[in-house]
């Protein structure tokens, strides 16, 4: 037990898939797994654990932002011994080639976010996702997706312009991967991360929470797959 997660160890598998949302966590779990059992409920935060294609998984959501990434990688990687987390969510889009509802497979995180200097005295402002875990995912899409840098944002309600991020050679924006991969680099393990786009700072279109829970499944089962195939 950590102070976020009250799971006994062992009740958390290998490799844990984190989107933000508890609720989609929950639509995975009851959806997809079998056999599966609510392991740790910490401030509504459902841990669930099961089988996919006879693959032991826990689903897990990350919360939304940097700090609450943080705390739930850290715990999962140093306490409970984790090797994967295959982070999925959403983002915005900076490009206007990027629409809604595209994938993005995240190779590097690029943040102005302070995390990890006070994790760990850190300078690192890009960290790269884990090459291995990005490979094993591409072997599981099949439709057109795109691939690169993502700017990792502590503001989802910004005055300033995003166009210095997009000229950074950001695809888009999200709030998650910085910690979740300073973390993994920490510890030596793996983390990547898939985005669906439901939002185009370029055109302002946005998808309805109903539009972005639709889309998701695809997302969902990329994930699946892949961690069947670690
Ligand atoms: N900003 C930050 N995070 C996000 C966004 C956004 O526009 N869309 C989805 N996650």
């Amino acid at each position: 037990m950590t102070p976020h997660i009250n799971a006994k160890k062992g009740e958390i598998a290998k490799t844990v898939i984190m989107p933000g949302d508890p609720l989609r966590a929950k639509f995975i779990a009851e959806n997809y797994l079998e056999d599966y059992q609510l392991v740790s409920n910490v401030r509504g935060i459902d841990v669930y654990t099961g089988f996919y294609k006879e693959k032991k998984l826990t689903i897990m959501a990350s919360g939304m932002g940097i700090p609450s990434m943080g705390i739930y990688s850290y715990e999962l990687f140093k306490f409970y011994e984790v090797d994967n987390i295959i982070r999925i969510g959403s983002c915005g889009s900076y490009d206007a080639k990027i629409n809604l509802y595209d994938l993005i497979l995240v190779t590097e995180s690029y943040s102005q976010s302070n995390y990890a200097n006070e994790q760990n005295g850190s300078n690192d402002k890009i960290i790269k996702s884990d090459d291995y875990l990005n490979a094993k995912i591409e072997e599981n899409i099949n439709n057109k997706y795109f691939k690169g840098k993502i700017y990792c944002s502590e503001a989802f309600y910004k005055e300033r312009a995003y166009q210095e991020f997009a000229e950074a050679g950001c695809l888009g924006v999200e709030m998650e991967t910085f910690a979740l991969f300073h973390n993994a680099k920490v510890f030596n393990k793996k983390a990547a991360c898939l985005l669906t786009v439901s939002d185009s700072l370029v055109t302002k279109e946005k998808t309805s929470s109903r539009e972005r829970e639709q889309n998701f499944t695809e997302m969902i089962e990329i994930a699946l797959n892949t961690v069947v195939n670690l």
